[in-house]
């Protein structure tokens, strides 16, 4: 029997490459790394909108919850919970009430809430007050939720799967908790949206370190390095017209650039009923 031939393993990608691609120039970061699995999916990472319709397998799910329940949590307060959409019906009306088309085709949506009523619940069983229902308390709720998503998603994208997390679940604060039947104290921060991916990940640039990481304490960034990031995402991932924000308002920009475009989102309010919802939701902002 002739012996089989040994492949020999591919060699791990080198970290500065990874980080170059990130930025999109030449940083000269993480010099002689090799890259573990971790490294390397999260470097190489990117949001997934398009899935295949092969459905993901119960145990894989189960997995990427117990992730997202293993990220950490402010004082082990545990303020997360998370609401499993898999109905077809129930994914079409939430992706109806936030007006995202693309989340009906989505297989698994998961809804990661702050939530303060099991807090509630164990001050009433222990008969103290609830003195930390307040701005702070629904905050610390709420980053606990992030942490779970962002744990929910590493491991779904380690595990061949793609995701997106959706922020536009809070466009219809009132129908999506009506439709996942939250209870007061429970908010619907974000939606992660899971399934194989229908094509591979696309590594979209970030803003440069010279802007965003300060070495012992903060300076503001040279402007030159901002229209620098502007000029360089501009040629490798220009915004197509449709991706434009407030076109209604201010047309379509003949080059329309990462900063213009957050201008133009950030010059309209958005979700100005967010304190309103909440009060009425039985937190207290
Ligand atoms: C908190 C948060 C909310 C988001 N909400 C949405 C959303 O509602 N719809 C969407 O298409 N993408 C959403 N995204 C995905 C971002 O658009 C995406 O992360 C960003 O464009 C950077 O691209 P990348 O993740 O591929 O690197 C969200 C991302 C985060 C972190």
């Amino acid at each position: 029997m002739p012996r089989a031939k040994k492949h020999p393993a591919p060699a791990p990608e080198l970290v500065e490459a990874m980080i170059d691609r990130r930025y999109g120039f030449s940083a000269g970061r993480g010099r002689g790394l090799a890259a573990n699995p971790v490294l390397a999916a999260i470097l190489g990472r990117g949001s997934c909108r398009r899935f295949r319709r092969k459905p993901v397998p119960p145990p894989l799910l189960e997995a990427i919850l117990a992730a997202a329940q293993s990220s950490g949590s402010k004082s082990d307060l545990q303020a997360c919970s998370i609401v499993v959409l898999r109905d077809r019906v129930r994914r079409r009306r939430l992706a109806a009430a936030c007006a995202s088309p693309w989340l009906a085709a989505v297989p698994v949506q998961l809804v990661f809430c702050a939530d303060l009523r099991r807090h509630r619940r164990a001050c009433a069983r222990h008969g103290l007050p609830f003195a930390q229902d307040n701005l702070d308390g629904w905050l610390n709720a709420c980053v606990d939720a992030a942490l779970a998503l962002q744990a929910a998603l590493l491991a779904a994208e380690g595990s061949g799967l793609g995701g997106c997390p959706v922020s536009a679940l809070r466009n219809a604060l009132g129908p999506v908790s009506t439709l996942l039947r939250l209870p007061p104290g429970v908010f619907p921060l974000l939606g992660l949206a899971v399934g194989y991916p229908a094509a591979p990940a696309r590594v979209s640039m970030r803003l440069p370190p010279a802007a965003v990481l300060h070495d012992e304490f903060y300076r503001d960034c040279p402007e030159a390095e901002l229209l620098a990031y502007d000029a360089r995402r501009h040629a490798r991932e220009p915004i197509p017209p449709a991706k434009q924000k407030q076109t209604g308002l201010y047309g379509l920009a003949p080059v329309c650039t990462w900063s213009l475009n957050v201008a133009r989102q950030l010059s309209v309010t958005e979700r100005a009923d967010l304190a309103a919802f909440l009060r009425a939701r039985g937190f207290n902002p």
